[in-house]
């Protein structure tokens, strides 16, 4: 049965720019943030506190994060991948850290240069401090559903990272299909191999709509027991070290079809697909969300 409520994350301002070409100006970044917020998200991914010489367009995470409006009830996240970035993660009052690894060694290391096994242990004193900290930490399973330099990845791998990521300390685990080369299927499976080691109240679905496949998906991992969604404003996105992969699943068309299910989300779908065609103009493109589509021309 479907769960009568979902928490959906907010990804875009992390995720959805970080793969912009043009650099995005830090005030734009902001209001992003805000105006997301104010539709009533209780969880956004803000920043990123990585190398700025990896991931240029996030090399401004501290500005974003001090020039927000902190709601009380939001949780802003911000993604971690070694100690330095959980001191300046930390630094800026984040809500949540993310570390980030992968189902597939040749992801890890085309994305955080260094194997599954090293990552982990370079987790270890991030994981560490955050619980020291008192921060929420979530981790993130890049590549569960598939790899660009690897193929098909095996279940037994997706699991195994999520029970270290456990052992960890990790409050939430992200089952991330990079490539969005996922079907409901492959998902439903995924989903339950996952959450038979991990409570499925704590495990997330981050898709990305490269092959058109998110929303099925989204659907088959409800069915799964989990009812955490990742998605991202106007379908932005993109992992750089993840060749023509798209944006994540656009938060509208999420949004519309939990409405249509009878699912709450706390979320107001009018001012999300406002945000998704402010954001796209200043982008200078079309938004990919079809529900944000057809609701502008209403
Ligand atoms: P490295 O080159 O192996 O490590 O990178 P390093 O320690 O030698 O550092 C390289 C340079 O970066 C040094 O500068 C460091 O000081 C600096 P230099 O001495 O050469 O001038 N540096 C930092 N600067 C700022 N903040 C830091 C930091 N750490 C090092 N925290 C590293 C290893 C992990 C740092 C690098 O590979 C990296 O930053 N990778 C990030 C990649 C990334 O952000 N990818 C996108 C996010 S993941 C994603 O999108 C997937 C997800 O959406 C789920 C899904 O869809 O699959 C989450
Ligand atoms: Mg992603």
């Amino acid at each position: 049965s479907l769960p009568s409520k979902v928490k959906i994350v907010e990804v875009s301002p992390r995720d959805g720019l970080q793969n912009e070409k043009e650099f995005v100006d830090t005030a734009l970044k902001i209001e992003l943030v805000n105006r997301l917020s104010a539709a009533g998200f209780v969880n956004i991914e803000s920043a990123s506190f990585v190398s700025p010489k990896w991931v240029p367009q996030m090399a401004d995470g501290g500005d974003v994060m001090a020039g927000i409006i902190r709601r009380p009830d939001t949780l802003y996240s911000v993604l971690t991948p070694n100690l330095r970035g959980f001191e300046a993660a930390l630094a800026a009052h984040a809500d949540e850290v993310v570390i980030f690894g992968a189902a597939s060694e040749a992801f890890s290391q085309k994305n955080i240069n260094c194997s599954i096994a090293e990552s982990i242990a370079r987790f270890e004193p991030v994981a560490q401090a955050a619980k020291e900290a008192g921060v929420r930490l979530r981790g993130s399973i890049s590549c569960a559903l598939g790899c660009p330099y690897q193929g098909e990845t095996p279940i037994e791998s997706v699991v195994d990272v999520a029970q270290r990521m456990l052992a960890l300390g990790c409050d939430e685990i992200d089952v991330a299909d990079t490539i969005g080369t996922g079907t409901a299927k492959r998902v439903g499976q995924v989903m339950r191999a996952v959450t038979e080691v991990v409570d499925p109240a704590r495990v997330s679905g981050h898709f990305h709509d490269t092959y058109g496949q998110s929303l099925a998906n989204i659907l088959a991992a409800m069915e799964a027991g989990i009812s955490i969604f990742h998605s991202s404003v106007a379908g932005l996105g993109g992992c750089p070290y993840a060749k023509g992969a798209t944006g994540n699943v656009a938060t509208e068309d999420v949004l519309y079809m939990m409405q249509g299910l009878g699912i709450e989300t706390g979320i107001d779908l009018e001012a999300v697909a406002d945000t998704g065609l402010w954001i796209s103009q200043h982008l200078n493109r079309k938004s990919s969300s079809r529900a944000g589509t057809a609701l502008a021309a209403r």
